[in-house]
Order: C-alpha cells, then sequence, then structure tokens
C-alpha cells in the first residue's frame, strides 16, 4: 500500500463518533519520504476546512520553527494522532486515539522517517503508550519501534502561555543539534557506529 491508497481507503471512514461532524479527514502533507516527520494532536478549525493539518496559528508558528532549525515545510512530513477535528476543538478521547492509532502508525511505517518529533502531550503519549506529561519528558530522545522519537512542546502551548515560546525554540535548537549528530553518524562507516561490535 502507498500513501497516497491510505489516504484514499480512509476519505470516508466511519470508524468513530468524530466522522459525522468532520468536513473531510486531515490525513497528512509534505514529502512522502521525508527523514523527519512532525506529529500533532487533532486538525482544528481551519486543518478541517482545507484538509491540511497545522495551518491556523499554531501552523504559522511550526512553519516557522522548522524554517528556523534550517528545513522546509516541503522536506519534512506533518500528520496527526487523530485525522478528524474533535467537535468545539475538545481533547481527542482516548477511543478515537485507539481507532485511528492503526492508520498513524501505517503512515510512519510508509514514510519511514529518520525522525519523529512528537509535538505536545497526545502525540508522545500514542508513540509511547504511556501517561507520560512533555514538559517532564522533553530533552529525551526514545526508540519506539525502530523508530527515534523526539519528543517537543506543542506550538499552540507557545501562543497561550509566552513563556512557553523559548522553551519551543529550545526544542527545535536541540532538534538541529540532534540531526547533525545523527547525520554525520550515518555517514561514517557502519564499523564505527558500534554496528558490528
Ligand atoms: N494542532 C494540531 O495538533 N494539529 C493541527 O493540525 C493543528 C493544530
Amino acid at each position: 500500500m502507498t500513501l497516497l491508497e491510505l489516504n484514499d481507503s480512509l476519505r470516508n471512514c466511519q470508524q468513530c463518533r468524530l466522522a459525522s461532524k468532520r468536513t473531510q479527514i486531515v490525513f497528512g502533507v509534505g514529502n512522502p519520504n521525508a527523514s523527519i516527520m512532525f506529529i500533532g494532536e487533532a486538525p482544528g478549525f481551519h486543518e478541517d476546512k482545507q484538509g491540511e493539518p497545522f495551518v491556523g496559528a499554531a501552523g504559522k508558528l511550526l512553519t516557522e520553527l522548522i524554517e528556523s532549525s534550517g528545513l522546509s515545510r516541503d522536506d519534512v512530513y506533518i500528520a496527526n494522532v487523530i485525522k478528524c477535528r474533535p467537535p468545539d476543538n475538545r481533547n481527542p478521547l482516548p477511543d478515537e486515539i485507539e481507532t485511528c492509532k492503526p492508520f498513524l502508525l501505517q503512515q510512519i511505517d510508509l514514510i519511514s522517517p529518520k525522525v519523529i518529533c512528537t509535538l505536545g502531550n497526545f502525540a508522545i503519549r500514542t508513540m509511547l503508550g504511556k501517561q507520560v506529561s512533555i514538559t517532564k519528558i522533553r530533552g529525551q530522545h526514545f526508540v519506539v519501534q525502530g523508530f527515534r522519537v523526539f519528543p517537543m512542546l506543542h506550538p499552540a502551548a507557545a501562543l497561550h502561555q509566552g513563556n512557553f515560546r523559548s522553551l519551543l525554540q529550545e526544542d527545535f535548537a536541540n532538534l538541529r543539534i540532534y540531526l547533525e549528530n545523527i547525520n554525520s553518524k550515518l555517514s561514517q562507516p557502519a564499523e564505527q557506529m558500534g554496528l558490528f561490535e
């Protein structure tokens, strides 16, 4: 299955209650062969209307931060934990996350990014399967099913709480260093990476 086929198979998804209120599913956007994938929470008002993740105010900030890391929005892939907008932008419910999670995991497998950057609590909790708190674990890195996971604050948090903006900038500065480290390791012969130890 390709990413496009997965997207097509979900266009008329009726597997949870969110189907009745959405305008359309918001599958994801960006480079299907991206090395870096961002995972947010759920589509909001503008995303539901336009069918693209992170196009509202939080999206504008995310785009600025991506560019501050020396990347462009077209280089990366952006998706959400759940693909349909919860009414009134309420939090996703546990059963909605569980229903949508297999599609996120399929999406990750098809893109096969080198690094997955989770944005906020819902994305990191979904990836780790644990009720962690993003403010406590940001700065740590994880490997989940062979994928490197890099937890970051959610850009919307920085819009609501001014002091989070500098912490989010710090997360993106750390991402840049993390990516430089990974890239220099990947360009070394495998022996030096300890693969044959
Ligand atoms: N917040 C999210 O988590 N995802 C979006 O697509 C937009 C805002």
